[in-house]
This record gives C-alpha cells, structure tokens and sequence, in this order.
C-alpha cells in the first residue's frame, strides 16, 4: 500500500482509536482527513492485516480475479483510473450543478463490484451511496464485500429502479459502452426520472476508433462494418455470445456518437465531454436534464 506518511499518520492513529461501537459515517468522516489518492489506496489495501480493527469495520476490496474480470485491471493501475474519473465527477459536479460533490445523493449505475462507490464514500456517507446492478454476482460481492443493502439488483431494461428517491448524481462507468441500442436507450431514459432538479448524469461512452482496438470485432470479421455501423446510425453494437433478454442479446460492445445520444434521449442534455488522456477510449459524457423554454 502506497500511502503518503501523513495518511499513514492518520490510520495508524485511528486504528488505537477506534471503538466497538463506531459508526461507518463516522470512520468516514475522519479518513476525509486524507486526500482522495490516499483514501482510495487505502480502501483498496482492505482487508488489511496491519489494520484488523478498521478493516473489521469497512467494506472490503473484492479480489484481484473480480476486478481483472468486470474491469479489465487490478490494484494501483485500477485505482489511478477510478480516481481520475471520480476527480472528473468531482469538477464536473462543481461546473455543471454548481455545487461541490460533498454530500450529494449518487447511485452508481451498473456498480459492477462497487469500484467506483468505495472512492465516492471520500465525498458522501454510506447511505447516500446507492448502487444498482441486473447481474446478481456484482450485488452479491457487493454485499459479501460490506457495502451493505444500499447495493441493489436492477432490471438489464429498467422501466423503474429498485431505489428510493431522486440523487444528485448518476454515474455510469463502463456500462453503456456495453449495452445494446434498445436497452442504451430504454437505461437512460429511466435514469432521466431519478436525475434530482439541476443534477448530473456522467456517462462513458466509446468513440468511432475503439473498433480499431477491439480484437473480438478483429476475430470475428466486423471492424468495418461496425465503424460503418457507427457512422451510418450514430450507433454500433457487437453483441457477445450471451443469453438473450427479452428476446436480444442485451450485452456486448458499443460505440455512439453524441448525435445519436441526444437524438436517442431528448429529455436529456449533452452538456460537456472529456477524452480522459489516461484512456481516451472512454470518453466521459456529462448531461443535464434538458430545461424547458421557458
Ligand atoms: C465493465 S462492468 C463496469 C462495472 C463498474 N461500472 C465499474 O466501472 O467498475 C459493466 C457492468 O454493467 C452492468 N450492466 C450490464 N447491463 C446493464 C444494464 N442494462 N443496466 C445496468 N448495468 C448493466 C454489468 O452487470 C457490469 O457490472
């Protein structure tokens, strides 16, 4: 674990510290004491034997073989991406709610194992953390891992969310650079109904090149077709060898254009766009609810 000597100050302090009866908001409170870096170096190092009173209390990081197969990458090199794009949401929710992250209400849509919640305890306690997945293995590593019951099971073509209320922000990481059409569109009209009043929606989605890097479109014959997909329709789809729902394959990979996202959801807003240098095959895509004139 790589942590700068103050945070190891700090864990170290807390660890003597902390009592039976502390709170998960509590601890979280005081490891705000660290800097994003740090705190995401920590939670990743969990379980942590040199800290057995605070891994007893926090949610631990789901192994190397989980992480490698929902997100490709593990350890420190994952970690420099999931800060990179939750330091993005951070400036993002400043830009565009005009409020700073602290305290937000989030749901982590298509959580995954809840790579992305664990950094998002930095900025908003446990329960404001609320995470929903269709694949019952990421909900119950979720669990099993202590992220509690505010992970949830969804729907793969959601028409409602298994969730309470609105939130301030809704990320989706990964997820609808996997989707097919239908069910892109049919997720992220559903989300516009849980977007609270002025809030965010950040979104990846791949650009026309990543075919040029997707070896299975390579294997199986289809780069071209699926870059004449994407210019022809705003949309290309390369469905994996799946179970269908509701009568399709609903998983695989995917590219759009931003064209084809406002024109899919028209209660929702493009409101900015980043190419994060660090993977700009993932293309970070920020939208609002879109005003009515007045
Ligand atoms: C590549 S993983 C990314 C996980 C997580 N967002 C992350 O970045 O660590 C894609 C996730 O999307 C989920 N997923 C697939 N179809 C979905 C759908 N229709 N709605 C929401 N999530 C979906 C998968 O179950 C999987 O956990």
């Amino acid at each position: 674990m790589m942590l700068s000597k103050a945070a190891t100050g700090l864990v170290n302090l807390l660890e003597t510290e902390v009592a039976g009866d502390v709170t998960l908001d509590a601890l979280l409170a005081r490891l705000r004491g660290m800097s994003l870096q740090d705190f995401g170096a920590f939670f990743i190092s969990l379980p942590n034997p040199n800290y057995p009173k605070l891994s007893s209390r926090l949610p631990h990081m789901a192994s190397d073989e989980v992480q490698r197969s929902w997100t490709g990458n593990s350890g420190f090199p994952l970690l420099l991406q999931t800060s990179a794009f939750v330091e993005a949401v951070a400036k993002a929710s400043l830009k565009y709610r005009r409020c700073a992250l602290r305290g937000a209400r989030m749901l982590d849509y298509g959580c995954g194992y809840g790579r992305i919640a664990r950094l998002m305890y930095f900025f908003s306690d446990h329960a404001d953390v609320v995470g929903v997945d269709p694949w019952d293995e990421s909900i119950r590593i979720c669990r099993a891992d202590g992220l509690g019951d505010t992970f949830i099971q969804s729907d793969y073509l959601p028409k409602t969310l298994p969730v309470r209320g609105m939130f301030d922000v809704i990320y989706a990481f990964s997820v609808f650079t996997h989707t097919s059409e239908r069910v892109t569109r049919m997720c992220l009209t559903t989300l516009v109904d849980y977007l609270a009043p002025g809030g965010l929606l950040v979104i990846t989605i791949r650009p026309v090149d990543y075919w040029m890097s997707n070896d299975y479109a390579a294997a199986a014959g289809k780069r071209e077709e699926l870059v004449a997909d994407h210019h022809a329709s705003g949309f290309a789809f390369l469905p994996h060898n799946r179970a269908q729902i509701d009568g399709e394959i609903a998983y695989g990979d995917t590219s759009m254009t931003i064209e084809w996202l406002q024109n899919a959801v028209p209660s929702l807003q493009v409101c900015g766009t980043e190419r994060p240098r660090a993977d700009p095959l993932q293309v970070y895509v920020y939208l609002q609810r879109r005003r009515e004139p007045e």
